[in-house]
């Protein structure tokens, strides 16, 4: 099948959209050239308890520092909550749907309001005060959206964990920060089976003599450990507080929450993100993106581990007054049909999912879609990795039938929000590509030698004015954010993307261009794995790369030098890769592990790992300039061994 260049706007689109085309071009200049009055008229979209006066200060020069909005004092929760009461206190604000297709939950906006109060006082209650960490280590359920709000009512600063990491990254996480409370339940659902996330949170609890209490929420009924004086039911705290809780007036630039995310070495780096700015750009987004309209039901089945989750289950569409769904569960189970039926079941006209996600579907086959019904579709959406236009057309014929605009959306857990995206009324869109900048965001796509190109060209691709959602810092380590992320290139920030810009001025992201992996769309520090399997006492060196993978989009390649005195076997093998789990997780398991005798590296010791993902890729006609490897023999041997086939 031949993709057309180009799905236009649809005329019924265009006509209903916040944003028309005429608008676009017109308010992307305008929030360009006058940042301040753009983003002022904007901020008119949030509640203020005390009106700011200055709207940006200082930039991407030096040390980076900026602020929004900072003489502003607003809540975040009383933005997500308690201002929707009096118009839409009835309205449903989270739908809950569980792993088991029986059990679904309706939460009104009152009702929320009412869980988050308690829960707020619950966190009091136990000393847990403005400024405090808190960490939160949920499955997809309601209460992790309580959890995150209740802290933000407070000022507490949520750092929510992934339920897939194991104990040991989430101890990591809990000592970065030196959280005092840790939110968690007994046991996940996925699937069908039990995760068991107590049994994880009491290990790294064990290690984090800052965590004063563990509040577990009960799920599954399973039997966990307890530890009397340190761990709380969540059922009988919300029992004994009162359903009404204050907002604590919130600086703008006042921290909002922590999110851990990989980067090119070893330690996660924990992002800080701030409460007016990124609830602002969250809102905005939401709204003029996906073209959310009053009463729709929206549906990002994203994880709220993630920074999908924050902004685009959570922050963005409850600031927005919308109804959003939370899904505990996984498309596969009981079967293949599970998102198009809960689409069916709630009637959903917003569905925000992953590249990953709708290849793993579409490889299962038409009929499990086409025996739904999907009427109430109106926007798909993709987030997480490049989109192959063959996922993207299967998305837009089949599940859209041709009829629901397709909203590809690039960003990042440090932008905060959508950067590249389509206005879904505004512009016609092209498989592949994220479209265009947001307002507000200036891309600068730079070559080597740190030139910005113009026109169609490719390269790096940073952002060249600040942007109200942007992180602020790194927890505890502001020199390292500056030297991350605005190092390479002064006077920008550098996204780790490579990007292409065509002559319609659309961008096509083309990937990470740093030692950063993304495997089904979760970001993985390559370094990260290398030193979770480099403590492995078997194991003397590790090099891990990327490669492409039909459904993960990429794989993970591992290159292992094993002790003198060890030889290979699957059993080892299987080791590890247990090994690489426990350590981090199930997302960073290894798909092909390839012994070698030696690496590739250069005579001042560097491994070449360009070499290494070029024979991961199976692309070793084009392995380049090799002339400054220590030993080149290396490479035949590992060529010859690759995949183990030799
Ligand atoms: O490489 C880009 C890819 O995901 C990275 C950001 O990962 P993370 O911070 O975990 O956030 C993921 C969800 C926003 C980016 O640097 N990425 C994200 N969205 C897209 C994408 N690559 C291509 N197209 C996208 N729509």
């Amino acid at each position: 099948m031949t993709a057309p260049d180009l799905f236009p706007v649809r005329p019924e689109a265009a006509a209903a959209a916040w944003i028309k085309a005429a608008d676009y071009s017109r308010l992307y200049q305008r929030s360009l050239a006058d940042p301040a009055g753009f983003w002022r008229e904007q901020a008119g979209r949030l509640d203020w308890i005390k009106p700011f006066t200055s709207v940006i200060e200082g930039g991407f020069a030096g040390d980076a520092q900026v602020r929004w909005f900072a003489d502003g004092v607003l809540n975040a929760s009383a933005n997500c909550l308690d201002r929707h009461l009096a118009t839409r206190g009835d309205q449903v604000a989270l739908i809950f749907e569980g792993d088991d297709p029986g059990e679904s939950q309706s939460v009104t906006y009152k009702q929320a309001h009412e869980q988050v109060c308690r829960l707020a006082n619950v966190l009091k209650a136990h000393g847990v005060r403005k400024g405090d960490r808190v960490t939160i280590y949920l499955p997809m359920i309601l209460e992790a959206a309580y959890a995150m709000l209740a802290c933000a009512r407070i000022g507490a600063v949520h750092s929510v964990v992934f339920g897939g990491f194991s104990s040991d990254s989430l101890k990591d996480r809990i000592l970065d920060c030196q959280a005092s409370f840790l939110i968690t339940a007994d046991e996940g659902l996925r699937g069908g089976r039990r995760v068991p996330l107590k049994a994880s949170a009491d290990r790294a609890a064990a290690a984090c003599p800052s965590l004063k209490n563990v509040l577990v929420v009960r799920r599954t009924g399973g039997k966990v450990d307890w530890v009397e004086g340190r761990d709380l039911w969540y059922d009988e705290e919300m029992a004994k507080v009162s359903p009404l809780c204050e907002p604590e007036p919130m600086g703008a630039e006042d921290p909002l929450f922590i999110l851990y995310t990989s980067g090119s070495t070893g330690k996660p780096k924990g992002m800080v993100h701030t409460t007016a700015g990124y609830l602002l750009h969250t809102a905005v987004t939401h709204r003029d993106v996906f073209d959310y309209k009053d009463g729709e039901i929206y549906w990002c089945t994203a994880d709220v581990g993630w920074i999908t989750g924050h902004s685009y289950i959570v922050y963005g569409p409850l600031a927005n007054g919308a109804t959003t769904l939370i899904f505990e569960g996984v498309p596969y189970y009981p079967d293949c049909s599970r998102f198009w039926s809960v689409i069916d079941k709630h009637k959903v006209n917003i569905f925000y999912t992953a590249p990953t996600a709708i290849r793993a579907v579409m490889r299962e086959g038409d009929s499990w879609v086409k025996k739904t019904c999907r009427a109430s579709l109106r926007v798909l959406g993709s987030v997480g990795e490049p989109i192959n236009p063959e996922a993207w057309l299967w998305f837009h014929d089949v599940v859209g039938e041709g009829r629901c605009a397709i909203a590809d959306t690039w960003f990042q857990t440090e932008t905060g929000g959508f950067m590249i995206a389509p206005l879904i009324g505004a512009f016609g869109v092209k498989p592949g590509s994220a479209t265009k900048p947001y307002f507000g965001v200036r891309p600068a796509i730079v070559d080597h030698q740190g030139q910005e190109q113009q026109g169609a060209c490719e390269g790096a691709l940073c952002i060249a004015q600040p942007w109200p959602g942007m992180a602020r810092t790194i927890y505890g380590d502001h020199a390292r954010f500056v030297q991350t992320y605005f190092s390479a290139f002064p006077g920008k920030y550098f996204t780790g993307d490579g990007a292409q810009r065509d002559a319609d001025g659309y961008y096509w992201i083309t990937g990470r261009v740093d030692d950063v992996i993304n495997v089904s769309g979760h970001r993985l520090g390559t370094a990260e794995i290398e030193a979770a399997l480099e403590a492995h006492p078997k194991v003397a060196e590790a090099a891990v790369v990327g490669y492409p993978h039909d459904l993960k989009g990429q794989g993970i390649y591992v290159y292992v030098t094993l002790n003198a005195d060890q030889t290979p076997s699957d059993e080892l093998r299987r080791e590890l890769v247990k090994w690489v789990r426990q350590e981090i997780g199930p997302i960073a398991s290894p798909d092909e592990i390839q012994w070698a005798t030696d690496l590739p590296k250069t005579r001042s010791g560097k491994i070449m790992r360009r070499i290494l993902r070029k024979i991961a890729a199976n692309e070793q006609d084009s392995l380049g300039d090799t002339s400054t490897l220590a030993d080149s023999n290396v490479i035949s041997d590992l060529i010859a061994n690759r995949m183990n086939q030799a």
